[in-house]
Parts: structure tokens; sequence; C-alpha cells
């Protein structure tokens, strides 16, 4: 690694940026379509990250961050979501300060975990307290939204009126960008970044300053209007029924388009949050093109714009986020929600990969990475305040390293469709799906009358009557789809590993383990990786 840490004072000039080769683009971390999924390719090869995201102040200090590194890497993880915050990036304006960057990639390195980082600049859950101070002090150069008649500390992303403010993190994020490629263009340390955090008007449906009452006023850009003529079967249902409810226009105001209610409010904050965020990850990605995505503080479709961030790309308006510009590669939802399986749904879409930036961990996080990872092919999954080693942190370990010990098979078959996973608990005991022609029944486990609580796995076809299984607390059951001429039984159900890429067996599985051969079980005690065997009999 490059031992460079020193403090770039620099003003960074256009000369700086030049563009990158096609061959070293291909080497850097990307995502790749291959067969059936969207993966994440670090130096040529599929890449999970079982990643944790830090508290938001943590990785300020290079001292305060030295004593957790190991213990991350220990959990383990072998990515960890870092905040890098403008007002130390750029305390001065044009004079830039890489000291962070350095010191936490070479702490990372170390351990051999790499970095995603977040880039806090012009807004953080939808308030505006990243920006250094000569940001936040200039209110004319750089404007603040109006809340119900009283401007607030909050800077605006109206395209046209906060332009200088758009423009200097677009420079400050790119100076980033920059300084990664010199220090990390080989080495890959740094996997993606994300762009802002939770951005969205927070108090009132939208920004009410009179030049966003002016642009509400006006008619919606053709840009946003040609996306949904040519989106309108395959638009998100509620904003499909939005537009056409409101007859389906082509032309007109905001209000005009979508009616007049806080959904076009929302739907206007969206566009201009997203002209601003796209314009920022496009000068980053001009330098060092790594995946840049978006994070989303969650809300209900019954919620108030205002109440959560308005305009933040909840599932609702993403068509308006992709109509904005395509610098932004992947939505992603922060899930506190307890229903982890419905947001996972909304946002895996064909247009958009699952990746989870923040999330509950614990026990939580220990069953939900399974339904991201083996229902949704997710490209990472990462509990939030993961420097606080809560209770549940060795269930998330536990979970971490028997996905990790079977990567190599997981990626093969992802490409094919060939993985399912899912959480059962009280609410949710069954899980059912098709594979290899047969029907998939996983239920809570249960035997002599001990029943599971919980339960979490993923199930993987690796030949036509061969499955590998990861997971605990529930058992399968697995059955002819359609009426036919045999039955099914399991020959064989091994418990093992995997080390090097081979699989060493250990117990074979029978007697109270199988139920009497009747089911293949994953008892509640720990994670297990277990292969099982079909035979057919008439
Ligand atoms: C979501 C934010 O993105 C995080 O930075 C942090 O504030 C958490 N909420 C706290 O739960």
């Amino acid at each position: 690694m490059k031992a460079k840490m020193s403090v770039v004072a620099s003003v960074l000039s256009a000369t700086l940026f030049f563009s990158v080769s096609a061959n070293a683009q291909d080497n850097l971390p990307h995502l790749e379509k291959r067969g059936a999924v969207t993966q994440l390719i670090v130096d040529g090869k599929p890449f999970l990250m079982l990643s944790g995201e830090l508290y938001n102040s943590s990785s300020s200090s290079l001292e305060y961050m030295k004593p957790l590194w190991p213990k991350l890497a220990a959990i383990p993880l072998n990515t960890v979501i870092t905040p890098l915050s403008w007002e130390l990036i750029e305390p001065t304006e044009g004079k830039y300060d890489f000291t962070l960057v350095d010191g936490l990639l070479a702490q990372a390195r170390q351990q051999h975990v790499h970095v995603v980082f977040l880039w806090l600049a012009a807004w953080k859950n939808g308030m505006s307290s990243y920006p250094p101070v000569w940001v936040k002090q200039n209110t004319k150069r750089f404007p603040r939204v109006v809340l119900h008649n009283n401007p607030v500390n909050i800077l605006s992303a109206m395209e046209g009126y906060s332009d200088a403010t758009r423009d200097a993190d677009a420079r400050a994020f790119a100076a980033v960008m920059q300084h990664i490629r010199e220090v990390d263009g080989q080495e890959h340390t740094v996997l993606m970044m994300q762009g802002e955090n939770e951005v969205g008007v927070l108090g009132d449906t939208r920004d009410h300053s009179p030049q966003a009452d002016q642009a509400f006023a006006s008619a919606v850009p053709a840009q946003l209007t040609d996306y949904l003529k040519a989106h309108r079967d395959t638009l998100e249902p509620t904003l499909r029924a939005l537009w056409l409810q409101n007859g389906g226009n082509t032309s007109g105001t905001w209000a005009q388009i979508f009616g007049d209610t806080a959904r076009a409010d929302e739907i206007f904050m969206a566009w201009n949050y997203a002209r601003y965020v796209h314009a920022v990850a496009a000068k980053g990605k001009a330098v060092y093109n790594l995946p840049i995505y978006v994070n989303t503080w969650l809300a209900n479709d019954d919620n108030v714009p205002g109440n959560y961030p308005s305009g933040g790309p909840q599932p609702k308006v993403i068509d308006i986020w992709k109509a904005a510009g395509s610098a932004i590669d992947i939505y992603a939802p922060d899930v506190y929600d307890p229903d982890f399986v419905k947001w996972a749904n909304r946002y895996h879409r064909p247009d958009n990969l699952l990746f989870i930036p923040e999330t509950n961990g614990g026990k939580n996080g220990a069953a939900n990475v399974f339904e991201a990872v083996g229902e949704h092919a997710a490209i990472g999954f990462s509990p939030f305040a993961i420097d606080g080693f809560h209770e549940g942190t060795t269930d998330l370990g536990e979970s971490y390293s028997a996905i990790d010990a079977i990567k190599p098979i997981l990626f093969e078959q992802q490409t094919k469709g060939n993985v399912h996973g899912f959480t059962l608990s009280k609410e949710r005991p069954f899980a059912e799906f098709y594979m290899n022609g047969y029907v998939v029944h996983v239920s809570l486990d249960e035997i002599f009358g001990n029943h599971a609580e919980s339960g979490y796995g993923l199930i993987i076809a690796t030949g036509q009557n061969e499955f590998l299984g990861v997971g605990k607390g529930f058992r399968v059951l697995i059955t002819p789809r359609s009426p036919s001429s045999f039955k099914l039984g399991y020959a064989s159900i091994d418990e093992g590993t995997f080390k090097d890429g081979g699989w060493i067996p250990g117990r074979r599985l029978n007697g109270d383990e199988n139920d009497q051969g009747n089911y293949w079980r994953f008892d509640p005690k720990s994670v297990k990786i277990e292969k099982a065997v079909l035979y057919h009999y008439e």
C-alpha cells in the first residue's frame, strides 16, 4: 500500500481530471450482469459484501478507529461502510485534506477488509449538518429551503437555484475520487461510494422558496415526461396509477400531471434531489468510475412526505430518480422496519439490484442476510452501528461465516437462478418455492414436540437431485411439482464444511436428525451447512 499520509493542500483544477482507459475501467470494482443476476465484480471475481456500517462519527478519528478494525474483521466482516464528511475533506474552500482517507485505507488493508465510503455532504438524514462552515455561513451563494413560510437551515436542492451548492459539492466529491484513484487504483480496497445520505426535505411536503414555487408552477421537464411515456407499462405501480388517474398527461405543470396533492410535491422534490445527486455522482465517476448508490429513509405509502425526507428514493419515486440521470447505479433501502421481506421485494427490481446499506444487526441481521442474499442475490448486507458490537453480533458473524464458506457455489448458482433464501418466524412460519421441477416446502423446525421459534437459511440446487443448504431452525420437504409417477425420498443428508473450495463431510444425518428420513432438518442450535441427495421411488 502507498504510505501516503499527507495533508494535500491544493486547489484541484480541471486539468487533474483525466479519463480512465477502457482497460483500467474494466479492472475496477464494477457491477456486471451475469445470467440471472447482477454481481459486484472485484478483481475479475464476484464479491459479496458481508459488511457493517460504522456509527456516524467513528471514522472522523484514526486513533478512535485503530482498536476497532481487528474486532470488525473478527466478526468476521469483509467490508466496512465508513463515513467521509465534506467538512473534514474541504475545511477551507479549495484546500483538500485526505489524511482520513489515507489513514482509513491503511487501517482497513491491515485487516484485509474492504471499504465503502459514505459521502456525507449537502444532506444527511434530510438535514445539512455535514457541509463545511464556509458553506453553512454563506446563505446567498448556497441557498436554503423555505418551509411553511420560514427559511430553514437546510440546503436547497432546487435545480437552477442551488447550482453553486451542487457544483461545490461535486468538486469536492471529484477531488475525493481523484485521490482514491491515485492511492487505490491498483489495490481496490474501496468498492463503492454512497452519494449523500437519506436525502429529502424534512418538515414540509416540499421546498416553498419563491424559486421552488415558480419551478413547481412551470412545465414538468420533457426528460421526465419522455421517461414516463417510454416506461408506461413498467412504472412502479403506485406511480403509474397516480399518473393515469390524473389523465396520463405528457405535458403540463407538476400539479397538472401528478395532481394537486402532497404526492406531486414529493415527486417534484425527488426530481430536484435526483438531478443534484446524479450531477455530483457523474463528476466523481468521470474521474474514477466506482459504483455509486443512494440510501433511503423508508416510509410507508400512507405516511405524509415531510414526516420523512420528501424526495428521497422511496419505491414510489425510484422511477423519477431514474428519469433524472444514469450516474446512480443502485437505489438502496435502510431497513429498520420489522417487515424486511416487504422492503427487499420493493427495492429488488429488474432495473435495480438489492443492496442493504443499513439495517438492524444482531439476531435480526443474522436472519435477514439470508433473505437478502438467498432470495434477492443482494450484493451486500450491512447492519448499522456495527462498532457498537451489540448483543447478537456473534449471531451475525455465524451467518456471515457460513455464507462466506459457500460463496463459490452461491455465485455460480445465482447466475442460473438456482438459489432461494428465507427467514421464518411465528408470523411467517413457511416458505415455498420451485427448484428443478420440484416444490421445496420450508417450515420452522420441529421434532418430538419441540418447535423452533425462528429459522433462516438458503437452499441451492447443485444438481437435479442434489441440494446444498445453510442455516438453522427449519426443515425441508421436497415433492414433485406436478402429479407424477414417482415419489421423493432423501438418499443422504450430510453436514460438513468447505475448506479451500473442497467439501469436508462431517456427520451423516439420520434418525432423529432427519426425522427418520422424513425431513431435511437444520436444528435451531447453530448455523449448519448440509448437503442433501434425493432418490425417486414408485
Ligand atoms: C439512518 C442514517 O442514515 C444513519 O446515518 C443513522 O443516523 C441512522 N439512521 C440511525 O438509526
